[in-house]
């Protein structure tokens, strides 16, 4: 999970009155690391949101200083900051829960030294745990469920060659089935997963980005977002990322969006054992997924791995954290994004998982909107 750092604003930022330490540039270095940033100040919300505009940054919230609880609310975070000058500032920020950072040189040092999040964020299985995933989940595992994507977009377009976007490739299992039929071209947030993938389909188009926020400037006839979208944790995700497809379709284009589960199958305490071998490693995983807070959108899957390698046996736990939505949720956020929604059923896969494929097709404004 991310972390979250608040900004007062005068006396803390640049543009403040009187103008404080920190620039909106340091601001925007510590938003491009991947950490929640906004801002909490005696400003009208609007004055708030004027001044992030000005400065070309999207800040995630703007709340008056009595509402900063309300941000911890809105956004799952392991670590919440507030920056400010004041008194009431400290007491504002305590009062939520927040870190309280009194804005001075040793703050602005701190920032400037902070390090990426989606490393910390990213799950081990897709960092440094990342060389066991053609070993727990091959390509060849992959086959039927890619078929089934081939022929929606061969149905919905025709039988020509398509140029295909995936949001997500993770390692490129699913895609090595798709590449002798389409033209593709893949983004991952993982450069661990991107490099897998990238050996797996030599020849395809790879970007290490962010699927709620890449724009690559170019136009496909269709977007998949297969179980990576799984890791969307909240509806602004969601948006985002339809927003996504939308700005990378053209106008009639299709976008497949296969969640691994939606609120309405979701086996809460599910157990599943399995083991693979390949070129003498072998592993035995289990996969413990519940939903500690079923008020909120995300629930949690812990990964036992168990590796065995030249008669040595080690064990290493990754918790991945999901999110959980209904098929309504799903829905009408694309539809709120501009296209037309057909839901069906997928047939299920080797891990047990089966759930459904959203398909939208995108309105005449899709192309290069944003
Ligand atoms: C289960 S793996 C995908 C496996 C893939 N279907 C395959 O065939 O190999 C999930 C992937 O989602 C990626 N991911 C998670 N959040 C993302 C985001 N916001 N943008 C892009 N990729 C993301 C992870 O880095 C990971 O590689």
């Amino acid at each position: 999970m991310a972390k979250l750092i608040s900004f007062d604003i005068d006396g803390t930022l640049e543009v403040g009155d009187p103008p404080g330490g920190i620039t909106m540039e340091l601001v925007r270095q510590v938003q491009d690391l991947g950490y929640l940033i906004g801002s909490c100040s005696d400003r009208t919300v609007s004055e708030q949101q004027r001044i992030w505009v000005d400065h070309g940054i999207k800040a995630e919230f703007t709340v008056l200083k009595h509402r900063l609880n309300d941000v911890k609310d809105q956004f799952p975070a392991d670590k919440y900051y507030h920056i400010g000058d004041t008194e009431a500032d400290r007491r504002a920020s305590l009062q939520a829960g927040f870190d309280f950072l009194p804005v001075d040189d040793s703050v602005v040092h701190w920032l400037n030294g902070l390090s990426p999040q989606w490393g910390a964020s990213i799950a081990r299985l897709y960092n440094d745990l990342a060389y066991l995933w053609p070993i727990i989940s091959p390509p060849g595992e992959y086959g039927d469920e890619a078929a089934f994507f081939g022929d929606v977009v061969q149905e919905l377009l025709g039988p020509e060659r398509h140029i295909l976007l995936e949001l997500g490739v993770g390692g490129g299992h699913n895609l090595s089935h798709l590449t002798s039929d389409f033209d593709c071209v893949a983004v991952d947030l993982s450069p661990e997963m991107t490099y897998l993938s990238e050996g797996l389909n030599p020849g395809v188009e790879h970007h290490v980005g962010d699927m709620r926020d890449i724009r690559l400037e170019r136009v496909f006839d269709a977007v998949l977002v297969h179980d990576a979208v799984s890791y969307l944790l909240t509806v602004q995700d969601l948006e985002e990322t339809f927003g996504t497809a939308a700005a990378h379709l053209r106008p009639g284009g299709v976008l497949m969006v296969a969640p691994d589960w939606v609120q309405e199958t979701f086996p809460d305490g599910w157990v599943y054992e399995w083991d693979r071998e390949q070129e003498g490693i072998t592993v035995n995983i289990e996969e413990v997924m519940e939903d500690p807070d079923p008020s909120d959108t995300q629930v949690e899957s812990t990964y036992t791995y168990t590796i065995t390698k030249d008669g040595e046996t080690t064990v290493e736990v990754d918790t991945h954290v999901t999110g959980l939505f209904p098929i309504n949720t799903w829905t009408e956020l694309m539809e709120d994004a501009g296209f037309e929604v057909e839901v069906r059923p997928l047939p299920p896969n080797e891990g047990g998982y089966g759930s459904w494929l959203f398909i939208g097709i995108a309105g005449q404004g899709a192309s290069g909107q944003d």
